[in-house]
């Protein structure tokens, strides 16, 4: 994977997944050892996180990701960088690329963007999120999330729940996990679907109580409320009774049924305090579990997984 660009799950193969999953499980004894997590695997390479939308988790796990490894990171923030002055995207990038950096970990509002960045840079593109299209490496800390909580992931079953339409996470989800022989189920108002289905073998429920019987895990979604149009769902309560994730639905779904949900959460909307909070809940999990996911994808396609 050395030098690879990683814009997008779904041109990774079973064996590559499998070989960032084992890295990351070196990565999080590391990060849980607890003194000294300074690695020289990375020393002399700089990576810059250019971020055009907001992010807590994404960016600064990858910025811990790559100082743990030694490597100099930057991050530029888009509100007091030259885009807020106009500059465009293409002389955004070349300008980063100027400065001798070997990675740039990019977030965009436009779908393609990071296949843009490849085309017209030469350092290795990390897609940190581009519109509704991709998140590759929420797909990875999601599967390497359940590995750990349940021991494997091939024939385990998924519900991926509530607003796949606007979701890259949903997106990513799907081909990381389907790879990795699970079975995938998605349950959303029929508005928060894809209009043009482009998932082989995903069951779709409307009844969220029918997507929850026997599935292992429920991975639910953000409602987008920045990327949603008017009238996509009748109202947030009505949302929340339909769909929500809340106690009373958890006792239809398995006693070691496993919860993520990608952060930040709407609370109350899509999921209940109690939930998040719950035993079966590994959403904090998924946090610490980024950092390591993020140190192996920089470590294979920086440093050669040395
Ligand atoms: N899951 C996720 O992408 O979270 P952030 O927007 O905080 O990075």
């Amino acid at each position: 994977m050395f030098g690879k660009s990683v814009t997008a799950i779904k041109n990774f193969s079973a064996e590559e997944i499998r070989t960032v999953l084992d890295a990351a499980y070196k990565f999080k004894q590391i990060i849980r050892r607890g003194g000294n997590k300074k690695l020289s695997n990375l020393r002399g390479k700089a990576i810059v996180n250019l971020f055009y939308e907001p992010s807590t988790r994404t960016r600064t796990s990858f910025e811990l990701a790559g100082k743990y490894l030694g490597a100099d990171v930057v991050s530029i923030n888009s509100g007091t960088s030259s885009i807020v002055k106009g500059e465009s995207l293409r002389d955004t990038l070349r300008t980063i690329e100027a400065m001798g950096v070997d990675a740039i970990v990019m977030r965009h509002k436009a779908e393609g963007a990071a296949d843009f960045a490849t085309q017209v840079v030469k350092p290795v593109i990390i897609n940190a999120g581009d519109g509704a299209h991709a998140h590759p490496s929420q797909a990875l800390l999601d599967l390497f999330t359940i590995e750990q909580r349940k021991g494997r992931l091939a024939g385990l079953k998924v519900a991926i729940v509530g607003d796949i339409l606007h979701s890259r996470v949903a997106r990513s989800d799907v081909y990381a996990m389907t790879r990795m022989g699970m079975e995938v189920r998605f349950a959303g108002f029929k508005t928060l679907l894809p209009r043009f289905f482009e998932f082989d073998g995903v069951k779709v429920y409307e009844s969220l109580d029918e997507a929850i019987s026997g599935v292992d895990v429920i991975n639910v979604l953000r409602i987008q409320l920045e990327r949603q149009q008017a009238g996509l769902f009748p109202s947030t309560r009505e949302y929340a009774r339909v769909f929500g994730i809340n106690d009373e639905r958890l006792r239809l779904a398995a006693d070691d049924v496993l919860i993520l949900h990608p952060g930040p959460q709407n609370k109350g909307l899509e999921i209940s305090s109690a939930v998040t909070y719950c035993e079966q809940s590994a959403i904090h999990d998924q946090v610490q579990n980024g950092v390591a996911v993020r140190m192996a994808l920089l470590d294979l396609t920086l440093g050669g997984g040395a």
